[in-house]
């Protein structure tokens, strides 16, 4: 029978022999798997390790810092990129869903190659791929479906030449939590929703820019910190906020206002191929939108998204 406990001793003894005294780079999202990935690798070759953690602009209100903040504690040997500069002006101007993917996932490898070329000598690139990434080749979605669209555009990027390591390889997200368990990572890694790779680009709907995502940050952390306070966090695959590119007619006071229009989306799912939207309580939703609607600058509208996937997608793009 499968345990944590035995998969993390005989993984970790496989990887001391398989990496011997070698360096090895690995990139964590601040998600389950890369995080899990990497604190096995650390269990067996410690400072060996190179992590790299890039900001690219796109993640939650206040995420790149407090999540940096949890891999320091958890021992690693962790580089933040602040890379956010980049990712905007390679985004600037464009609204297309997919080239927003392109950029991106250009960005990130262009952003890894440099910080990897930094550190001499390293052999391995680490990777969290998990079972279900390893047969969902056909995907079109994800990190490593952009690292393998750009393949075949020009010569790889060095990073990309390593021998890869890819602990986690064999076992379901379920498993990769109780792994993770029995690391002791923090429940705020482990519990956590799914979050796109492109993060807050693919929800903001036309073109880029840091004040929209700023003000999606808000409105974001408004509606998750309300689910955790409601203890509905845990009960919904995923949920988020989604800006909008029209404005609306409102009333502030005695002044007419003309605002944006923010979509809350939150689904219930065991895998997120289908998905229902969570039934969320009426009262909640009123709180949550009259705090978004009193505190962010910008928004005098809040509609809830009532679409199911299939025919509507988890993402609006
Ligand atoms: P959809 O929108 O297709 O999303 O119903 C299904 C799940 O995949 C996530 N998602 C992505 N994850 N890169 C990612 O790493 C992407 O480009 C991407 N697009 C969607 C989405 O958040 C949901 O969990």
């Amino acid at each position: 029978d499968w345990t944590p406990d035995q998969f993390v001793e005989t993984t970790v003894a496989d990887l001391q022999n398989q990496l011997g005294n070698d360096k090895v780079v690995l990139g964590l999202s601040g998600g389950v798997d890369s995080s899990v990935a990497a604190m096995l690798i650390h269990q067996a070759i410690g400072k060996n390790l190179y992590c790299i953690f890039v900001d690219n602009g796109l993640l939650r209100k206040d995420e790149f810092e407090t999540v940096l903040d949890s891999y320091r504690h958890m021992g690693l040997n962790v580089k933040g990129v602040d890379a956010r500069d980049r990712f905007y002006s390679a985004l600037a101007g464009i609204s297309d869903p997919e080239l927003k993917r392109k950029a991106i996932g250009r960005v990130f490898i262009e952003v890894f190659d440099d910080e990897a070329h930094q550190l001499t000598d390293v052999k391995w690139l680490a990777q969290g791929t998990i079972y279900p990434d390893v047969i969902e080749s056909v995907s079109v979605k994800g990190p490593s479906a952009t690292i393998k669209s750009h393949h075949n555009v020009g010569g790889l990027p060095d990073f990309m030449k390593l021998k890869v390591v890819e602990p986690l390889k064999a076992l379901f997200k379920d498993e990769v939590r109780l792994v993770g368990k029995t690391l002791k990572i923090d429940d705020l890694i482990l519990t956590r929703h799914p979050f796109p790779g492109p993060g807050l680009a693919i929800r903001i709907i036309g073109d880029i820019t840091p004040q929209k995502v700023a003000v999606l940050q808000e409105v974001d952390h408004i509606f998750i910190s309300n689910l955790r306070k409601s203890g509905l966090y845990d009960q919904v695959w995923q949920a988020g906020a989604i800006l909008l590119p029209i404005q609306t007619v409102g009333v502030m006071g005695d002044e007419r206002t003309y605002e944006n229009v923010v979509s809350l989306r939150a689904v219930t799912s065991v895998d997120g191929m289908t998905a229902d939207w969570a039934h969320l309580p009426y009262e909640f939703l009123a709180n949550v939108s009259n705090e978004i609607i009193n505190k962010v600058k910008g928004v005098n509208r809040v509609v809830y998204d009532i679409s199911s996937k299939p025919p509507a997608t988890i993402e609006w793009e």
